[in-house]
């Protein structure tokens, strides 16, 4: 009764809109739990966890057990993965049926799976301190837990007995069941399966435990050891423990949606801002602890999907990635596989294409059991000659003297240390018919102006690109005081958002991604796809500029669709809120990535620098209206899951359609990456943005700043300056020393360097075209000597 009288009083009292306000006590016949925003947990009697709803997005909620104390609300157990609860479902206990979960309209989506005798004698459930949640009879007696119905995570005191499976989820935001499994089996061996239908259970496993006489229990412990004991109580195997924890720790051990097994701990008396800390030493190592060679599938994708390769990060998590020539199939989730993006090799007998084609090569990578011919090859180039004039040949192996074709899709790949042959992957040198994925709504005005600059000179563009910025201008002056982002979002074909709906996507704008001259950049989630993370850039209102500067942003972006830029996806224009929200890209700016304390691979850097070429080329010369960026350098270029470098912030773009004069305290852009022509009475073309990616790829070569003044080397300190040094004296060597996989490549570096070289000409004429430059970096087209530069422009 008390406890019915303390939900009540619960409601009665005024709450915050957006807390979710918790019950203490039990769940009995006469209470349930509602998916809302009110009464939707019970908490254990001491507080530190709970059992109720959690919401997964806009309407949708996730009946879960979770970390109540901290602040990320870890879930470690959920009912409905598969089934999310809309709002205003709830969970209660029902004679003769148990524990429910049933949506609105009274369908069940859920509910527990008790013995008869179990039914019979059900009295309440309740949710206890370890995290295990219970029905029970009246004289206590337990009729089912949480702990034996495991999903993907354990957590200290539960055990496993024979039989109990653990299943990873799809996704780290989607709590359906995934590809990934352990199960303690019959034999005794825990054992970990990759299928997520078990029709071949014995050659899908990817790791067992091959305990000697019989497991029978998985035991996980309160001072912090997940092991495999003996009928008799041995400890068989230590899956994962942790040394001296103290009790001022939570604990949870899960199997990842990667399929990584991993025991994490976080201390009870502070927040986190990483979460979970993953790298602890003192903290066990991931079962299996590198997943990318663990996995071999005769029948599967690997652990990653298809026709991509997975890499081991100093994190000792797995990446998947695509090789050159290839993309995500899914840009949201980096584990569905990658497709090619050139047009395949034709096979018509007379028309081979063999000249079309050639090879990127990526030293210790493998695709085992992809293949379908292998030979004894004296050479490499013999190996490369056999694929090219084998039109199902997609990448080949050389490795001792041995050349191995592989066809599509490609399954298995990885990239490690421990595979001694070099994969040439077989690719398009000439490809015209990837890419224009522009297909805005053509039905616009701006679009039909915009069409009419598409073959003009860059400087009747500009003068166009004002006039047609003047005139939308006007248009929109007159109507402001209507407020109609309707009509512009027709013109560009983004969605409008209310502030409020921004608000709560952002959570009130609580987690900051990063600042700007311009604003504020958080991170969101938008209430339609609820798992689909967005960042919101909130533009600080008071200067008249930064108004300014949202039109043109929108108007700018609006239109362009290239998977090298960031796309907007829609902005807020309300009263003085100015919003633009972003497709959100997870793994932050490519300086971040370059200089932090890591260096990525060379093969990463070369994507990297022909995904911002594309991009910029896209900007220049493919889009409906011809976009300078003004601004590029590594703060600007985005990675996002996959580490696709995007282009970011279009923003001063604007300056060379409002402010025509260009005077050096005028000049927009960063110091250090801007084009001589800035501080001179020079017009403004595409080439500044060919002499700042110059820079750029000069910075992503060497991994460093390109202005170091603490150097020790005087020649040093201006990287270019050194580049050029180097490329002078044929010492291109030193650019790369410690960087062994570039040094391997050396010729790449040098075409990369020469290609630099042309950008970064003090001439504008003389620098390429970025067509040209991606022609240059691909390989695609021979890279000439670059001229010899009298002085260098050392801006910094
Ligand atoms: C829940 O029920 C159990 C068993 O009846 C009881 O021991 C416990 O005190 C109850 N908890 C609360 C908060 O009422
Ligand atoms: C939650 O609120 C509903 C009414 O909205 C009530 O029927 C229910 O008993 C409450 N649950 C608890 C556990 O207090
Ligand atoms: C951690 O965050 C939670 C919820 O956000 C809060 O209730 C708790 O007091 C915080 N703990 C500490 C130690 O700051
Ligand atoms: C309940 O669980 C047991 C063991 O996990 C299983 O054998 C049985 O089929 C389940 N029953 C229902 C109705 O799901
Ligand atoms: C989770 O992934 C599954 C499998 O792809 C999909 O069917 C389901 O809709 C996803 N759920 C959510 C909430 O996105
Ligand atoms: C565990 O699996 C291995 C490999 O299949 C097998 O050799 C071993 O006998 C199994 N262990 C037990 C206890 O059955
Ligand atoms: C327990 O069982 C294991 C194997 O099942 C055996 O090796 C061990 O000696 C036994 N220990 C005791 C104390 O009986
Ligand atoms: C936990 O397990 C380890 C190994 O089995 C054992 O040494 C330790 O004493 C156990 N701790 C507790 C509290 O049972
Ligand atoms: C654990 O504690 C022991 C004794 O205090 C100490 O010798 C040992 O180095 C500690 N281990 C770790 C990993 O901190
Ligand atoms: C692990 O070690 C780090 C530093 O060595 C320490 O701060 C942390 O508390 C330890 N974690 C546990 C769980 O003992
Ligand atoms: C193969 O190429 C020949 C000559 O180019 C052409 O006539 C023929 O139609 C092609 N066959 C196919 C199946 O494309
Ligand atoms: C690339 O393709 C275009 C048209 O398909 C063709 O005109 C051009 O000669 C080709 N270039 C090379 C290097 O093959």
């Amino acid at each position: 009764m008390a406890s019915i009288i303390l939900g009540i009083l619960l409601i009665l009292v005024p709450l915050p809109l957006s807390a979710e306000a918790q019950t203490s006590g039990n769940l009995t016949f006469s209470n349930s739990l509602t998916a809302n925003d009110r009464n939707s947990s019970l908490l254990s009697p001491s507080g530190e966890f709970a059992f109720g709803f959690q919401k997964m997005g806009q309407g949708v909620h996730l009946l879960a057990i979770w970390f109540e104390m901290i602040e990320e609300k870890t879930i470690v157990w959920s009912a409905n993965g598969d089934n999310l609860a809309p709002e205003g479902s709830k969970v209660q206990l029902i004679a003769n049926r148990g524990l429910v979960l049933t949506d609105p309209r009274g369908r069940e989506l859920w509910y527990s799976n008790l013995t008869a005798t179990g039914l019979a004698g059900l009295a309440y459930a309740a949710m206890l301190d370890t995290g295990n949640f219970i029905l029970a009879s009246a004289s206590h007696v337990n009729l089912w837990d949480s702990f034996s119905q495991p999903t993907d995570t354990i957590l200290p005191t539960q055990q496993l007995n024979l039989g109990a499976t653990v299943t990873a989820r799809y996704s780290e935001m989607n709590y359906s069941a995934g590809r990934f499994h352990f199960k303690l089996r019959e034999d005794g061996n825990l054992s970990f399966y990759a299928t997520p239908h078990p029709l071949d259970d014995e050659s899908d496993i990817y790791w067992r435990s091959n305990t000697p006489g019989s497991g029978i229990q998985l035991i996980f412990n309160q001072s912090g050891q997940v092991s495999l004991t003996a009928r008799n109580g041995t400890v068989l195997k230590v899956i994962t423990s942790v040394t001296n924890l103290t009790s001022g720790f939570y604990q949870r051990a899960i199997l990842e949606y990667d399929g990584v097994f991993r025991h994490y701990v976080h201390p009870k008396l502070a927040n986190l801002s990483s979460g979970w800390p993953k790298g602890w030493s003192n903290v066990s190592d991931p079962v299996p602890e590198n997943i990318c060679t663990s996995i071999v599938q005769n029948i599967g994708s690997g652990a990653c999907g298809l026709n991509s390769y997975c890499t081991l990060g100093n994190d000792l998590r797995p990446r998947c990635q695509c090789p050159l020539g290839y993309t995500l199939l899914d840009s949201m989730n980096e584990m569905n596989g990658c497709i090619q993006e050139f047009a395949p090799q034709n096979c018509n007998g007379s028309r081979r294409e063999t000249d079309q084609f050639d090879f990127r090569e990526m030293p210790n990578t493998d695709w085992p059991r992809s293949d379908y011919e292998h030979s004894a090859a004296p050479t490499e180039e013999w190996c490369r000659e056999a694929c090219r004039a084998d039109c199902l040949c997609a990448v080949a192996i050389f490795n001792r003297e041995t050349c191995w074709k592989k066809k599509l899709p490609l399954s298995n790949g990885r990239m490690d240390l421990s595979e001694d042959g070099k994969a040439l992957i077989k690719f398009r040198i000439n490809d015209s018919t990837s890419k224009s994925t522009g297909n805005g709504n053509k039905n616009s005005t701006l679009i039909i102006i915009g069409s009419v600059l598409l073959s003009s000179s860059v400087f009747v563009n500009l003068l166009l690109l004002l006039i047609t910025y003047l005139i939308y201008r006007s248009f929109r002056s007159r109507d402001s005081k209507l407020s109609q982002p309707v009509q512009i979002n027709q013109a560009i074909g983004t969605q409008t958002f209310t502030y409020q709906e921004l608000q709560e996507a952002t959570d009130q704008f609580k987690e900051e991604l990063g600042r700007g001259a311009f604003g504020t950049v958080y991170k969101g989630v938008l209430r339609s796809e609820y798992t689909n993370f967005v960042a919101v850039k909130l533009l600080a209102t008071r200067t008249g500029e930064s108004e300014k500067e949202f039109e043109r942003e929108v108007i700018a972006i609006g239109q362009t669709n290239h998977k090298n830029l960031v796309q907007l996806l829609g902005y807020c224009n309300e009263g003085q809120h100015r919003l633009l929200v972003y497709e959100f890209m997870s793994n932050g700016t490519l300086a971040d990535f370059l200089f932090g304390a890591s260096r990525p691979s060379w093969y990463r850097r070369i994507e990297i620098a022909c995904d911002v070429a594309r991009g910029l080329s896209y900007l220049h010369d493919d889009c409906t209206r011809h976009i300078i960026h003004c601004d590029i350098k590594p703060q600007n270029i985005l990675l996002d899951g996959s580490l696709t470098a995007k282009i970011s912030d279009f923003g001063l773009a604007k300056l060379l359609m409002a402010n025509q004069t260009r005077t050096t305290t005028g000049v927009r852009g960063t110091r250090g990456y801007l084009a001589p022509e800035w501080f001179k009475n020079m017009p403004i073309s595409s080439k500044v943005d060919v002499y700042s990616f110059g820079i750029l790829l000069v910075e992503l070569i060497c991994c460093r700043k390109n202005y170091k003044p603490e150097s020790e080397i005087e020649a040093q300190i201006v990287l270019v300056d050194w580049a050029y040094d180097c490329y002078h004296d044929g010492s291109i060597l030193k650019l790369v020393e410690s960087d062994d996989e570039a040094s391997s490549d050396i010729k790449r570096v040098g075409r990369f360097v020469m290609t630099a070289l042309w950008c970064i000409q003090e001439d504008p004429s003389l620098r390429p075209t970025m067509k040209k430059i991606t022609q240059m970096l691909e390989g695609a087209v021979e890279v000439p000597v670059p001229p010899v530069s009298s002085s260098f422009i050392t801006s910094v």
